[in-house]
C-alpha cells in the first residue's frame, strides 16, 4: 500500500483530534510461543493502520500542531551487529524518508522525550487496557509532568479512548484497502479450490489443511486465523482446528480458511463432500444453507441494517428445517422461539478488514447500524447436526455446513469479493471433478 495511504489516514486523525491533542500507539510486543521461541510477528492493527510499519518496539505519536511536527516515530536505531541476527531496521533516517515521520527518536530515548511532548496537552489519547505493561508508562509520563505544576507546566486532564475514532475509521474501506482486500480473498477461493480438487476419501485433514497454507504461502499470505479443515463430526464443532483426522468416503468436509495480505483479512467457507459427490441427504442440507446465505447476502446494501443479514437467514434457514421435517411449527413461531438455535448457534456475520473479527460498532444509540458503502462483512450462514440428535432421523447426522462469504457494501448494493469460491452444487462437484488448475 502507497506511503500516502497512511499519511492521508494520519492527517484525518489529527484533524479530528484536535488542537492540544496527543495520541500515542505503541507497536504490539513481540510475543513468546515457547521457551526463548517468539511467535511470527504480526504489527498491531491500529499501529500499523496509521504508520504502514512492521518493526516492533517502535511508538507512534501524533501530535496536532507540535512544532517539531506532526507525526512523531520512536523506533529503534540502525544496529548493523543487531542487524546480522533480525534483519534491516529502518532506524531513524528511513522512519523519516520512508516512513514519512515528520520526527523520529530512539526508542530508548522515549521516558525524556514523551514527557515533554506531553506538557500543556489538554487531552491524551491513548487506548487503554490494551497493554498493561505500556498502560503504566504512560500513567508515569503523566505523573512525571504532574511534578512539575509548581512550575507553571499544566497536566493533560483527559484520557480519551483512541480506539474510538480509529476504529470507526477502519470500519469504512478506502479504494487501496478494498484493492488488497479483494485480492486476499481472491487467492482464499484458490485455496479453497484447490483443496477441493485434491480430496479424496483416505487423506487426512492435515494434508489438505497443507494445501491451503501452500497456496497462501506461495502467495505472500499468511493465514488470517488458524484454518478450521473438519471433516464429518468435526464439521459440526464451529471451532475445531487440531484438523489431524482421516477423511471418510461418504462425509463432507467443512474448510474455514483465509489469507491474510498486508495486514488485511479474508474469511471464507466452504463445505463439500470428500469424494466430490453430495449424497441427498448432504444436497438437501446444503441446499438449505446456500438458500438462506444467497438471501442475506442480498440484503447487503446501503440503508439495510446491519441485523437485516441476519434476520433473512434466519427465516430462510426455519423455512428450509420446515421443509426438510427438522423442524415442526409454524415459521413465525418457530423464528420468534429460536427454534432453529438448536441446529444454527452463530450469527450471520461479523465485519472484517484489518482483522477477521474486524474493529467497528454494530449498533449505534442502541440500534442495529445502517450499512453503508465502504464496509466489509462476512455472511456466512451454517447448520449442523451431530450424531445422536435427537428426534433427527439418522441420515441427518454428522452433516454441518457452512458457507461463507466476504462482501463489500458498494453504493448500489454489494460485491461479493470471494466469489472465485465455488459454492453451488453444481459447481463444486464439477470443480471437483476437473482437472483443471485453478
Ligand atoms: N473464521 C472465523 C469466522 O468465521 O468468524
Ligand atoms: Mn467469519
Ligand atoms: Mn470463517
Amino acid at each position: 500500500m502507497n506511503q500516502s495511504e497512511f499519511a492521508k489516514r494520519r492527517k484525518r486523525i489529527a484533524k479530528t483530534m484536535g488542537k492540544g491533542s496527543i495520541a500515542i500507539l505503541p507497536a504490539a510486543p513481540p510475543v513468546t510461543r515457547n521457551s526463548d521461541v517468539e511467535y511470527r510477528y504480526r504489527p498491531d492493527s491500529d499501529f500499523y493502520y496509521l504508520t504502514g510499519f512492521s518493526e516492533p518496539h517502535s511508538v507512534c505519536v501524533i501530535a496536532p500542531n507540535n512544532k517539531h511536527g506532526e507525526y512523531l516515530l520512536f523506533c529503534r536505531e540502525r544496529d548493523p551487529q543487531m542487524e546480522t541476527w533480525t534483519g534491516p531496521r529502518a532506524g531513524l533516517e528511513d522512519a523519516k524518508a520512508f516512513y514519512g515521520a515528520d520526527d523520529a527518536f530512539p526508542i530508548n530515548d522515549i521516558d525524556n522525550i514523551l514527557p515533554r511532548l506531553l506538557e500543556n496537552c489538554d487531552r491524551i489519547y491513548y487506548t487503554l487496557g490494551h497493554d498493561a505493561t505500556f498502560d503504566q508508562r504512560v500513567i508515569g509520563w503523566v505523573q512525571q509532568i504532574k511534578k512539575q505544576s509548581r512550575a507553571g507546566i499544566k497536566t493533560p486532564r483527559e484520557f480519551i479512548a483512541l480506539e474510538h475514532l480509529l476504529h470507526e475509521m477502519r470500519l469504512f474501506k478506502s479504494p487501496a484497502e478494498i484493492a488488497v482486500m479483494r485480492k486476499a480473498a481472491k487467492i482464499s477461493a484458490q485455496a479453497h479450490i484447490r483443496a477441493m480438487k485434491t480430496c479424496k476419501p483416505g487423506l487426512n485433514e492435515c494434508e489438505i489443511e497443507a494445501e491451503i497454507l501452500h497456496h497462501f504461502n506461495c502467495n505472500a499470505c499468511t493465514e488470517a486465523y488458524p484454518s478450521i479443515v473438519g471433516g464429518g463430526a468435526n464439521g459440526c464443532i464451529l471451532h475445531y482446528i487440531e484438523n489431524n483426522r482421516p477423511l471418510n468416503e461418504g462425509d463432507l468436509l467443512l474448510i474455514d480458511a483465509g489469507a491474510e495480505t498486508q495486514c488485511y483479512a479474508s474469511d471464507i467457507t466452504r463445505t463439500f463432500p470428500v469424494n466430490g459427490r453430495f449424497n441427498n441427504a448432504q444436497k438437501d442440507i446444503y441446499n438449505v444453507v446456500l438458500d438462506a446465505q444467497l438471501a442475506a447476502i442480498e440484503q447487503v446494501k446501503p440503508g439495510n441494517y446491519w441485523n437485516a443479514p441476519h434476520d433473512a437467514a434466519v427465516k430462510s434457514l426455519t423455512k428450509g428445517l420446515i421443509k426438510l421435517g427438522l423442524l415442526k411449527g409454524t415459521l413465525s413461531q418457530l423464528i420468534k422461539n429460536k427454534a432453529y438455535s438448536r441446529f444454527y448457534m452463530h450469527r450471520t456475520g461479523h465485519w472484517l478488514g484489518m482483522d477477521v473479527h474486524d474493529v467497528g460498532d454494530y449498533k449505534l444509540d442502541n440500534r442495529w447500524r445502517l450499512l453503508e458503502p465502504g464496509m466489509v462483512l462476512t455472511v456466512e450462514p451454517g447448520l449442523y447436526i451431530p450424531a445422536g440428535s435427537r428426534k433427527v432421523a439418522k441420515r441427518w447426522w454428522n452433516i454441518g455446513i457452512r458457507i461463507e462469504d466476504d462482501v463489500l457494501v458498494t453504493k448500489n448494493g454489494h460485491e461479493v469479493l470471494s466469489k472465485h469460491a465455488p459454492k453451488t452444487v453444481v459447481d463444486i462437484e464439477t470443480m471437483m471433478a476437473s482437472n483443471e488448475t485453478s
